[in-house]
């Protein structure tokens, strides 16, 4: 079904998320959930943001969508990797360098990283606009523009896989947990970083823009922790650790432009201690 966007429906909508954490009890006393009220009135009374137009929603592939957003997405501060690269960066700091896959691996963020550790790094990912900015930045890789579901390598090639943030683009886990799997050394590691599914509800769908001037959804699927661990048994894969990385303060506040104008304490309360993140550490057994 297609959505509808409407900027009152985000404001009010945040407004709504900070009421819930005060009625489970997290945070809020009288005073706040008093001025949540007056500016749920202010806002609804406001002729601008009323007659401002709403727009449905389109949908874009991630061919599509990484094709357009491919230019910027270096020089944006997407909060998502401000909570997700220091976790992830600790985590492969601790690994012996060897053959390191990002599966996709889009601008080549931890393929950079990883051959800076000393990993001779291939790099696969389905956009070649995103391939082309990972090739310049590590000029020594390997680059494929490929499926993550069926990459052009071979078995147990690797002494790591990384793919960060792009499982929630796929339909199921399963195909891609069984390909890590199929590439990874028997006692390989496999370190795995996604949008948290509550996160998804506050705003972390990705979006590009429209031809018509809307917006356009990329897929995101809504995974739960308990659909991981099937995966990763039904992979064969053990569990090393998982983390759930929590949303601290980010550059800018949370919530966009338009919550810090019109609303921005109840855009930190919708996102306070809110898993940002899922990461998982996981190793193929040794036999
Ligand atoms: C949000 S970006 C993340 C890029 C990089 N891993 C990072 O963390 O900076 C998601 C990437 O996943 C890629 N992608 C999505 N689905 C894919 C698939 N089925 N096979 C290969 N790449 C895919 C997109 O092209 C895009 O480059």
């Amino acid at each position: 079904m297609p959505s509808y966007a409407h900027p009152l429906a985000w404001l009010l909508a945040l407004e709504g998320v900070a009421l819930l954490r005060t009625q489970a009890g997290d945070l809020g006393d009288a005073a706040f959930v008093e001025q949540r009220i007056a500016e749920i009135r202010r806002l609804t009374a406001d002729r601008d943001l009323a007659l401002s137009a709403g727009a449905v929603v389109g949908r874009a592939t991630t061919v599509e969508g990484y094709a357009q957003w491919a230019d910027q997405y270096d020089s944006e501060v997407n909060p998502l990797i401000v909570a997700e690269e220091p976790r992830v960066q600790h985590i492969l700091s601790t690994l012996p360098p060897g053959r390191a896959l990002d599966a996709a691996c889009g601008t080549g963020r931890h393929a950079a990283f990883l051959a800076g550790l000393g990993h001779e790094v291939v790099g696969v990912d389905s956009s070649a606009e995103m391939l082309a900015l990972a090739k310049a930045k590590t000029p020594d890789g390997t680059f494929h523009q490929a499926d993550l579901r069926a990459m052009p390598v071979e078995p147990a090639s690797f002494d790591l896989v990384v793919c960060a943030l792009a499982l929630t683009h796929q339909p199921a886990l399963g195909p891609a947990l069984s390909e890590f799997a199929r590439v990874t050394r028997p006692g390989g590691h496999i370190v795995l970083s996604d949008i948290h599914v509550l996160s998804l509800y506050l705003g972390g769908v990705a979006k590009v823009g429209g031809q018509d001037g809307g917006v356009r959804a990329m897929p995101a699927s809504r995974f739960l922790a308990s659909d991981y661990i099937a995966a990763i048994h039904e992979a064969g894969l053990e569990i090393e650790a998982c983390h759930e990385p929590r949303w601290g303060e980010v550059p800018g506040g949370h919530g966009g432009p338009l919550a810090q104008q019109w609303c921005p304490e109840a855009a930190a309360a919708a996102y306070h201690d809110t898993p940002a993140l899922i990461i998982w550490h996981l190793r193929r057994p040794r036999k």
